[in-house]
């Protein structure tokens, strides 16, 4: 889709809940609950919800994924590293969609994207039976034309492209780097929906960065946790949730009004 001749996507924000489970386990109890954070995200404009199952179980659990399949009215997005185990869960559970992203148990999150063109065979054979089963395969990975290449290559319906980067320049207010990380962002947003693939973006946004990535037109979904959860604990979850929703639909009706229709 060109941003000169047509009105860009509606942009759907996928609200990550895993910090919540990381509070509850802090004390190894049920509360806070993160299924009932999700029900609130939801009302509070949310699109879709975002669960990463880790390896080490460090903040979601199994038991939340079987719940939040059970009980959520929108699009449930199962983050997972590519291990046999996780495809087992992903075919029991079925959520909407599988996010595929390197994990190493040491990391604070999720670190780097998923080296797609190191990965391509194995990927190749891992993403087929998802899809079969009527999931769509989102691969999490760095703006690098090459993983983008490969993205395609192997049968991604979608890629996620990794903000962090971006976020980390512009926390350490590092104009030339927010401006280089912001460029290839936006060619990797065109590259991307050029090759078919449907284009989603996250990791580290907040408030303040995530009006240019919402006004990238081939973008269609936002994947934010960290910052909202943490946020919450300041207004309120609803709150949170909110103004983000707000931030993304302002910053896309800008560019709306710069595209003739
Ligand atoms: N997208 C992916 C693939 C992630 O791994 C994460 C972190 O779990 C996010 C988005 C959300 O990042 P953050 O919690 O920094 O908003």
């Amino acid at each position: 889709m060109s941003q000169t001749c047509s009105k860009p996507a509606y942009l759907r924000l996928g609200v990550n809940i895993d910090h919540v489970a990381t509070i509850r386990n802090a004390r190894g109890g049920l509360h806070p609950d993160p299924v009932h954070a999700a029900q609130l995200a939801v009302e509070a404009g949310a699109d879709g919800i975002t669960a990463h199952l880790r390896e080490d179980r460090r903040h979601i659990s199994d038991d939340d994924i079987a719940k939040l399949k059970a009980e959520l009215t929108r699009p449930l997005n199962l983050e997972m590293a590519a291990t046999e185990e996780m495809l087992g869960i992903a075919l029991k559970h079925r959520p909407h969609a599988c996010c595929l992203v390197p994990e190493r148990r040491q990391e604070l999150t999720t670190e780097g994207g998923l080296d797609v063109v190191a990965g391509h065979n194995l990927l190749t054979d891992y993403i087929a039976p998802i899809r079969e089963a009527g999931i769509r395969v989102s691969l999490f990975i760095d703006p690098e034309p090459s993983q983008i290449e490969a993205s395609a290559a192997v049968g991604a319906d979608v890629v996620e492209l990794h903000t962090g980067r971006y976020c980390e320049a512009a926390i350490h207010d590092e104009r030339e780097t927010v401006d280089v990380e912001l460029r290839r962002l936006a060619e990797a947003a065109t590259l991307s929906a050029a090759a078919g693939l449907e284009v989603h973006a996250g990791h580290g946004l907040t408030f303040d960065t995530v009006g240019p990535v919402a006004a990238m037109p081939e973008i269609v979904e936002l994947n934010i946790g960290h910052f909202l959860i943490g946020e919450a604990i300041f207004g309120g979850l609803h709150s949170s949730v909110r103004r983000m929703r707000a931030l993304m639909d302002t910053a896309r009706a800008e560019i709306s009004g710069s595209v003739s229709a």
